[in-house]
């Protein structure tokens, strides 16, 4: 028997070292990282303003406690809340874990109006976690298949209609809170509308509903703007993150502004680990490199650059469908019906990690610190591996 558990399907590769936009398996080969490990290393493997800030903190203090004040932790929350407008902060290890604080939150604050079962409004292929609230939370009947009971007190509308919605809360005077990712990234990297995202916020505001946004894989940069939802006028109740903001550490974070700033009190969460020295300082770096190099601004340009490149040179074979995403969160919708996970173990032999997701959906998740001449190449192996993706099928 493998001592590891069986919970993932691996490819047949190992990685020892990275550097840049590159990762090295056991026999040196070099692989081009077009995927940062899910959307978290998107400073590149071994940044060295995050190697540095890991290696002094490793040095000084790895772990306290909640119990007492943890000074990096505070700076941590003093740049997240001044970057997003959020009033505050709660810091956990993961995403699901984020998104379990934005939940409670959600149900606490039904409790204190008087709702004895409040009800979280979520969506059609939504990916929110795999703990027990957020597999429930999670739209994937594959995920959820032989973990029931799952939990009560979540009903789901379609992604993207925004009167779907809206009958949901007048048919249910439960629901409490909406939870929702600004681009969809397991989902198939489907961007939310204009209109839904400004209509989620109004029918909140109109029916003193909290708007809560998962963006775990989408905040950090990755999409052009720190939060996705900065593409907007307004902000959210509360807003999940983590992934991109370690590079690697793992931390989490559950944001929260005005009313639900409020919910939670000393006692009714926490956790051991959550916002410790080290994950902090890791963030801290994060952080402040993906503002002073203006790395927005380079996702945007790099995410155009890959785009267009692809378009270029696929446009007029019928290929692809579709173009999806925003910054360097893109979507490739593959025109099949076919299962072209495939892919992902040939981009592997040719040197190039991305990924495949919702079927014919070559996603690609590069780090914002690629060159130009890597973005390109990332362009060009895309192709080649989707040219012989449907060579191979005739
Ligand atoms: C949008 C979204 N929410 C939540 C999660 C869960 O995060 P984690 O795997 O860190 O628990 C993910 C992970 O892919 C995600 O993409």
């Amino acid at each position: 028997m493998q001592p590891i558990m069986n919970t993932y399907g691996r490819l047949p590769v190992t990685f020892t070292k990275g550097k840049g936009a590159h990762v090295f398996d056991t026999d040196g080969k070099a692989y081009l990282d077009a995927l940062s490990g899910i959307a978290v290393c998107g400073l590149g493997h071994g940044h060295p303003a995050v190697t540095q800030a890991i290696r002094e903190q490793a040095d000084n203090l790895v772990h306290t406690s909640n119990l007492y004040g943890i000074g990096q932790q505070q700076t941590l929350a003093e740049k997240l809340t001044a970057i997003s407008g959020m009033d505050n902060v709660f810091f956990s290890n993961s995403g699901a874990e984020a998104n379990e604080a934005a939940i409670k939150i959600a149900r606490k604050y039904g409790h204190n109006k008087g709702i004895t079962s409040p009800t979280i409004l979520v969506v059609e292929n939504a990916f929110h976690g795999r703990t027990m609230a957020t597999l429930t939370a999670t739209a994937n009947p594959a995920a959820q298949e032989g973990f029931g009971p799952l939990l009560e007190g979540f009903t789901r509308v379609a992604y993207n209609d925004l009167n779907a919605a809206q009958q949901a809360v007048k048919e249910n005077s439960n629901i409490i809170a909406v939870l929702v990712e600004p681009v969809q990234g397991e989902g198939g990297v489907t961007a939310a509308t204009d209109e839904y995202m400004n209509g989620l916020r109004a029918l909140c505001d109109a029916n003193d509903m909290l708007l809560m946004l998962d963006e775990i894989q989408t905040g950090n940069g990755r999409t052009g703007k720190y939060f996705a939802f900065q593409y907007f006028d307004w902000c959210p109740d509360v807003l999940t993150t983590a992934k991109g903001l370690g590079n690697g550490v793992p931390i989490g974070a559950c944001l929260a502004k005005g009313k639900a700033a409020e919910v939670l009190q000393p006692g009714s969460h926490g956790s051991t680990y959550g916002g410790n020295p080290l994950a902090c300082s890791a963030a801290n770096a994060v952080i402040d490199t993906i503002t002073n190099e203006n790395l927005c601004e380079r996702v945007l340009e790099l995410g155009d650059r890959i785009r267009n490149k692809i378009d270029a040179q696929l446009k007029d074979t019928g290929l692809v469908t579709e173009y999806r995403g925003k910054g360097l969160m893109i979507g490739v919708v593959l025109n099949t019906q076919e299962n072209a996970a495939g892919i992902m173990k040939s981009a592997l032999e040719a040197g190039l990690l991305l990924n495949v997701t919702a079927g014919n959906v070559v996603r690609l998740l590069p780090p914002f610190i690629l060159t130009d001449e890597e973005a390109d190449e990332i362009a060009v192996k895309v192709c080649d591996q989707i040219t012989a993706f449907f060579a191979a099928q005739k």
